[in-house]
């Protein structure tokens, strides 16, 4: 069977690489995809949001199967669009409808659907510009620092953490007078949770879920946890202390409340659900919800599966995952993103990167590059995610080390301490 991956990230060259290695998989599309997807399937220069282009793609490459890999498309429905196609009734998607999505999409929705099906969370309280006073008078019943989030999809960019009460007031009125644009039309403020934060990943049909493994990221550019955010430095999976106990803890009054709170609400989900959790003295508390897998911890999470994605993804759209068998690598996974100097803010593009045929013993996945001519370049700022894995931690990231000294561009940088944090607790 044909099939469709959309997006262009580490994550997708993850998808692509696996279900080409998939004896289901006949030829594979990535819309648009990047240098290591193009050596897995055919890049197709269609943005991921341009519906019509897709539906087209669809028909042209008798698409039987897409996977969306980021939200976008997701949040704006592709989903409800693909299946209410006449043109498309062969085609499946793998991910959840416009209503589902809502989990990343919204955060209001998401922190009424936990509040309403008890699910450990954050107290909040969700502000409009008509009850103001009310989110002035909810900050000053809370205990620095305050958390303020814009309620749509903001590019990761929509959370706003003040120490100083006044500062947090400022700051809420000038979200809700659109610092985010209508992102911040609404704005939920919550208590902050002290702890650990971690990831952890389910795959559901709607009617049947599987755990994926657990996964930490590191999302600040500098060592120790330094200095501005990005998409992502690098991810370790599994995460030590999220123990058998913690998950299913994790399973028991997260995951199954939140699917079946969904469905109580009128919405099947099918998909990839990745819970972010703060865990505060061995409690799993909600922090956020995400309508599909991480980048960069896909790199780790996805790679440490062995069982075929492709069969995954299919039994996610049939509702039948329960039948298929769940293997995982035992292992420890890290991943280390190579960056172009200056990300998260200016960078320059379009740097020939070399050594990337002498690594043999990790997995690079492209992000940012693109192929001019039979020569790799870099294309963006997060360029290549360099996994390895080792009996620990410490082995797997040495091998992730080796390899980034061996990738060679103009102004790369990387984190060195990528899951180093995790050994001193
Ligand atoms: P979010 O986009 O909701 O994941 O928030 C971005 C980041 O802000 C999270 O990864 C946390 O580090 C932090 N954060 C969000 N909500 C809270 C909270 N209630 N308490 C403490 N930290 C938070
Ligand atoms: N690494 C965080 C994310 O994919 O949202």
């Amino acid at each position: 069977m044909n099939i469709l991956i959309l997006g262009s990230g580490g994550r997708e060259h993850v998808f692509a690489d696996k279900i080409s290695k998939s004896p289901l998989c006949d030829k594979l599309f990535i819309a648009p995809g990047n240098a290591g997807t193009a050596e897995c399937g055919t890049n197709l220069a269609i943005s991921p949001v341009d519906f019509t282009a897709i539906e087209n793609a669809c028909i042209e490459h008798q698409i039987h199967l897409i996977v969306p890999g980021n939200e976008d498309p997701l949040v704006a429905g592709i989903v409800d669009f693909i299946e209410s196609n006449e043109k498309l009734s062969n085609v499946l998607i793998a991910g959840p409808n416009k209503a589902g999505a809502q989990l990343e999409g919204s955060k209001d929705f998401s922190k009424a659907l936990m509040q309403k099906n008890n699910i450990p969370t954050a107290a909040y309280c969700t502000v409009e510009k008509h009850n103001i006073d009310e989110g002035y008078a909810f900050l000053e019943s809370l205990k620095p620092p305050y958390v303020l989030k814009a309620d749509g999809l903001a590019a990761g960019k929509g959370v706003l953490i003040e120490t100083d009460l006044q500062a947090a007031k400022n700051n809420l009125a000038e979200m809700l007078n659109g610092k985010f644009g209508a992102a911040s039309s609404k704005v939920v403020i919550e208590e902050f949770l002290h702890g650990i934060e971690l990831s952890v990943f389910v795959l559901t049909d709607g009617k049947h879920h599987l755990m994926l493994p657990s996964a930490k990221d590191y999302k600040r550019i500098g060592e120790g946890d330094q200095g501005l955010n990005t998409g992502g430095m690098g991810a370790i999976s599994p995460v030590p202390f999220a123990d058998k106990l913690f998950i299913d803890k994790v399973e028991q009054r997260i995951v199954i409340p939140t699917i079946q709170g969904l469905k109580n609400d009128g919405i099947t989900y099918k998909g990839f659900l990745f819970i972010g959790l703060m865990n505060v003295d061995g409690e799993p508390k909600v922090i956020e919800y995400n309508c599909r897998m991480g980048d960069p911890e896909t790199e780790v999470v996805l790679h440490r599966v062995k069982s075929d994605l492709l069969e995954l993804m299919l039994a996610t759209c049939k509702g039948n995952i329960n039948e298929v068998n769940l293997d995982i690598d035992e292992q420890t996974a890290v991943t280390v993103f190579l960056v172009s100097g200056g990300y998260p803010e200016d960078f320059v593009k379009g740097y020939e990167i070399n050594g990337l045929e002498q690594i043999t013993d990790s997995k690079v996945y492209h992000a940012g590059t693109k192929n001019e001519d039979g020569i790799f370049q870099t294309n963006g700022g997060r360029v290549l995610a360099i996994t390895s894995t080792g009996n620990s931690i410490q082995e797997a990231l040495t091998t992730s080390m080796k390899n980034a000294e061996i990738i060679q561009f103009t102004d790369k940088y990387y984190r060195k301490d990528i899951g180093l944090d995790l050994l001193k607790l």
